[in-house]
């Protein structure tokens, strides 16, 4: 097994589902396991055409070349189509898709009739702007209803969107709009964040001076009244196109594999990947993970997904699978802490939430901040919470159980990547006897594997998590490059996806899933690669040469740790420590920024002239030096370890 893996210890402790909550559950026996078994093909087929309308019905499930798949061959659907004009046809035009909360406290709802009225409205927006099916437009935006109805205008009319999330720079955006050639970015003044409009218009301002050519329009929605400077020609007001625009815009059927969306990750190497995802398979895995994970009753539940929407966790799971599903959704704008510390307990009591569906590190610092803050509210509507993005440790899952879900509130631990497009590994809530850190099965239909770093199966014990089959909701490659795709994912254990994280089998079978075994660091629920935040830093004309380690972090998951050496001629300090912080901040945006810059006179590296990132993780952990004999000079390490020349810290 790879060293990169730390198994941790066992954990005993068995929740077998509340016979209550089974007896109402969406489904609540192993049906669909055995039935996914017995033929996996037809099983997603006929989750294909229950959950979802088609123009056209499929002729194929699966055609599959390695790598490439194609899910539901010759059926044709519209997706605003299956999230909107279906529920509303069947009368349930004034049903709520979104109680939206703006941070200040300001509200907004939006029912189904209205949504679709708007979302046909902007994509004539679109259309008038010359956008055409197959062509991309990016969406820089903040936690706000035009977010969604972009989106989804992008969907009615086969236009591809990329969503830049709100805290990326300019850099961030230049880069995906120039491998995309997006053609349009639609973006706000600004969104409200801890207490204050935070603008967003001047870094697309700012992109746009700099770079990103293939840009020839900006839609502009007005959220802060931050008056940003308007570029005549280039500029739009939203209210102002959409004052003009004409609500008729009939869904046009798309075949199953149009592209709905590219979405940037972080990988290995410096340059983020373009994640495709297409139409037919991905809705149906979100739809059908959504309304058997979270247990979604449409007529009378309140759901709420409280992550951003920049991430693919707001794609499936605040836009595609709620609508699709027709369920009533809350939206929030803001941050936890803002005003004060209760407020997702109180967005939970006013909304009378059903579902919450948040991030461990959310979890972790809701537990610093203590229970006096969920015990301030009535929190006994919540039938089902989940979590997602990074491993829960079991001390964060209890709490969670406890305090949030009164002792007997299923709690889902939703493992899966902006590349699978929508869950993979989760217990059923009606179905599986859970355990505190465990996301315990694949669901049904999805075959997850372990295997061992020559590819043989792990049966117990710990391995590399695959995927031995494909899925409907897969990536159908990276944008403009399908070598990297081929490589990335499907050539170091042939015929099988690999999905970059260790994993654990226990006795019972139940799986575990224990972080990134390759070079992308987990932030917060955050994927972010070293080798990006590496070139942020020599980028900087004071380092020479820089290595960067995620270090173990008890709020955060992991902590960006960067080791710089410096350029002849600049003197170590703490003030310079600060402004390579900085910026990397400015490059790749906050979330990148490292939380510590360690000043070196030298970074260990093996005779071969490779770092050894291992080694400056022991370092950071303060974990006893592992093995140094490969080191091209040992002392390095020892140097390091015993106290750096000088450095900067998060304050
Ligand atoms: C990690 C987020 C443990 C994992 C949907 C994966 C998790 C990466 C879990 C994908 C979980 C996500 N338990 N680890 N429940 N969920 N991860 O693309 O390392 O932002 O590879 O997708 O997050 O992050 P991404």
């Amino acid at each position: 097994m790879s060293e990169a893996i730390e198994v941790y210890e066992v954990e005993d402790r068995t929740f077998p589902p509340d016979p209550a909550f089974v007896a109402q559950a969406n489904t609540n026996d192993r049906s669909f396991y055995e039935e996914a078994d017995a033929d996996y093909e037809a099983f997603w087929a006929r989750q294909a055409r229950e959950l979802l309308t088609w123009d056209t019905d499929f002729h194929t499930t699966l055609e599959w070349d390695l790598p490439f798949a194609q899910w539901f061959v010759g059926g044709q659907l519209n997706v605003t189509a299956n999230c909107l004009d279906r529920h509303v046809e069947a009368g349930n035009g004034d049903k709520i898709a979104y109680l939206w909360e703006g941070e200040p406290g300001d509200t907004r709802t939006i029912t189904y009739a209205e949504l679709l009225t708007e979302v046909k409205k902007f994509a004539n927006v679109l259309k008038g702007l010359g956008l055409q099916k197959g062509d991309i437009a990016a969406v820089y935006m903040p936690m706000i209803l035009e977010l969604p109805i972009a989106m989804l205008a992008c969907a009615r009319i086969g236009v591809a969107h990329s969503v830049i999330f709100g805290g990326f720079s300019a850099d961030a955006i230049i880069d995906r709009c120039d491998d995309a050639e997006a053609k349009v970015i639609i973006t706000a003044d600004g969104g409200y964040r801890k207490g204050a409009a935070s603008a967003l218009k001047p870094t697309v301002d700012a992109a746009l001076a700099a770079g990103a050519p293939s840009i020839q329009n900006v839609i502009v929605a007005n959220r802060c009244d931050l008056n940003p400077d308007m570029v005549e020609g280039r500029d739009h007001w939203w209210h102002d196109l959409m004052a003009a625009a004409s609500d008729d815009c009939p869904a046009e059927p798309m075949d199953a594999e149009q592209l709905l969306y590219i979405l940037y990750t972080s990988g290995t190497t410096s340059k983020p990947k373009g994640i495709m995802h297409t139409t037919g398979g991905y809705l149906a895995q979100t739809a059908f993970t959504h309304k058997f994970v979270f247990d979604i009753k449409p007529e009378t539940d309140i759901y709420w997904c409280a992550a951003d929407i920049g991430w693919v966790t707001g794609h499936s799971y605040i836009v595609y699978a709620p609508l699709t599903n027709g369920v009533t959704s809350v939206m929030y704008e803001g941050t936890p802490d803002t005003p004060h510390k209760g407020r997702f307990w109180e967005i939970i009591e006013k909304y009378k939430i059903t579902q919450l569906y948040t991030a461990p590190t959310a979890i972790r610092m809701f537990m610093k901040w203590g229970v006096n803050e969920p015990d301030k509210f009535d929190l006994s509507s919540l039938r089902v919470i989940g979590t997602v993005g990074e491993p829960i440790n079991p001390e964060a899952w209890m709490w969670y159980h406890e305090h949030i879900g009164g002792g007997n509130t299923p709690i889902v631990d939703t493992w899966w990547q902006t590349e699978t497009g929508g869950h993979m590994i989760s217990p059923l809530p009606g179905v599986t006897e859970t355990k505190p850190g465990s996301a315990c099965h694949a669901i049904p239909g999805v075959f997850a594997e372990l295997v061992d770093d020559d590819g043989n199966v792990v049966e117990r014990g710990g391995g590399y998590l695959t995927i031995a089959r494909p899925w409907p909701a897969m990536l159908r490659g990276i944008w403009g490059d399908p070598d990297r795709y081929h490589e990335t994912y499907w050539s170091r254990y042939e015929g099988r996806y690999f999905a970059g994280d260790g994993a654990k089998l226990d006795d019972d079978g139940y799986l575990w899933l224990l972080g990134r075994v390759d070079d992308v660091m987990n932030v917060s629920g955050h994927r972010i690669s070293t080798t990006e935040v590496e070139s942020a830093l020599v980028d900087h004309s004071a380092v020479a040469e820089a290595a960067v380690v995620g270090a173990n972090d008890e709020l955060t998951g992991q902590a960006i740790i960067g080791y710089v050496i410096l350029r002849g001629g600049s003197e170590p300090s703490k003030e310079l420590g600060d402004e390579i912080r900085a910026h990397v901040g400015e490059k790749l945006g906050k979330i990148a920024r490292p939380k510590t810059v360690v000043i070196v006179p030298d970074l260990p590296k093996t005779r071969s002239g490779k770092i050894m990132r291992r080694l400056l993780r022991d370092v950071a952990d303060g974990r006893q030096l592992g093995d140094t004999t490969t080191l091209a000079d040992p002392s390095v390490v020892a140097e390091i370890a015993a106290g750096a020349a000088a450095g900067s810290d998060e304050d």
